[in-house]
């Protein structure tokens, strides 16, 4: 298997003493309880006062000023020392803020991974089991009878829909620069964006480039909201759309204009081995031989840190029982497999773009 070797020399030999490691086994077998303390030191601001009250904050100070019961209080109080959440000081019984509780606080890629797991993945992955056995999203179920997330992605409660952009858009706008150099260093003018979903991507092209024409395809739900999101917008103009279900094997890629680039960004990742390669197929179809693939994924892999590739091993579970029971966050190895077996070379990887942890694969038919 490829890892990159800060993970290589993690993940081949045992990192913990006996101890630690039971003290982290432990830690997992409260994973749930745990994971709402820290949502709910953040929402009900208490964390917020930690950090602002440098010389801490008693029980009955923290009570007052959320409005919650001394009962509510101790409870998670008590939780989040044990946790190293918080310190305590025991001459005055004052709380204080601890490291931990500045990451969760300001960590702006845990709020959103807290924000997406609360809102649209804690009660799906219940059925985890099920999912992973049926191939099958079982946990989408609660949202409503739908076949996949992305259909259901402009009919979610608002605060789901809120959470799943901001966990999107966290993660692809960050890189979206870097990969525009990449694109415009090859004189790219008609770019087909694959999966553009709300037009981000499109928009900041049509803004640094004036002579960029962008396509965005899309299920026909998504290109809505990415109309939406667009009204008005100067060089909006030169975004077009076309709606399309890529899942449905008869669907070709547009032939409208010619395009000399393809752009996927998150978002082969969405499909199955099997589909990917239906998908490269048939927009290899729409390119000449000197024209190029850019497809941006994060390949858990390809991470410096061991947070970061956990986090996507961690995402793939989402995708199994909440976005469509078949498809996660790949590995270097898989992925160029698919790509392979779709007819297509691999010309380069660039690592480390954007925040760190996208790879932008750059393909040639
Ligand atoms: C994870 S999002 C990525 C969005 C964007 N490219 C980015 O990097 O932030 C995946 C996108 O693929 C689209 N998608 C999923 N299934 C699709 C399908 N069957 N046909 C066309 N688009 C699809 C979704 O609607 C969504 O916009």
């Amino acid at each position: 298997m490829h890892l990159f070797e800060n993970l290589k020399k993690v993940f081949t030999k045992e990192p913990y003493s006996a101890r630690e490691a039971q003290e982290i086994a432990h830690i997992y077998s409260w994973g749930p309880v745990l994971f709402q303390v820290c949502r709910l030191m953040i929402k009900y601001g208490i964390l917020q006062m930690l950090h602002d009250n440098r010389d801490g904050l008693t029980q009955e100070e923290i009570s007052s000023r959320t409005g919650l019961s001394a009962y509510a209080v101790k409870c998670l109080m008590e939780a989040s020392l044990t946790a190293h959440i918080v310190l305590i000081e025991t001459d005055n019984d004052k709380y204080r803020l601890g490291k931990v509780g500045w990451f969760l606080l300001n960590d702006a890629m845990i709020r959103a991974d807290i924000d997406f797991n609360h809102d649209v993945n804690y009660e799906g992955w219940f059925v985890l089991d099920k999912a992973l056995e049926e191939g099958r999203p079982a946990g989408l179920k609660h949202f409503g009878d739908w076949t996949t997330l992305y259909e259901a992605l402009s009919s979610l409660p608002e605060e789901v829909q809120k959470s799943w952009f901001g966990f999107d858009h966290y993660y692809s706008d960050h890189s979206f620069d870097e990969a525009l150099a990449l694109i415009s260093a090859n004189k790219t003018r008609n770019l087909l964006d694959v999966g553009g979903n709300t037009g981000r991507f499109a928009m900041r092209c049509v803004e640094a480039n004036p002579e960029i024409e962008v396509t965005i395809c899309d299920l026909p739900q998504q290109i809505k909201l990415m109309r939406q999101a667009m009204a008005g917008k100067a060089g909006s103009d030169r975004v077009h759309a076309v709606e399309m279900n890529l899942l449905d094997e008869k669907t070709a890629f547009p032939t409208d204009r010619r395009y000399d680039a393809i752009w996927m960004s998150q978002f082969l990742d969405c499909f199955s081995e099997q589909q990917i390669v239906s998908i490269l197929r048939r927009a290899s179809a729409i390119l000449d031989d000197d024209n190029r693939f850019y497809i941006m994924e994060t390949l858990w892999d390809r991470q410096d840190y061991v947070p970061a590739a956990m986090s996507l091993t961690m995402t793939s579970l989402y995708f199994t029982a909440i976005a469509n029971g078949n498809s996660k966050m790949y590995n270097t190895d898989d992925l160029s497999r698919l790509i392979h077996e779709a007819g297509l070379k691999i010309e380069t990887i660039h690592d480390r773009i954007g925040n760190g942890g996208h790879s932008i694969i750059v393909v040639k038919r």
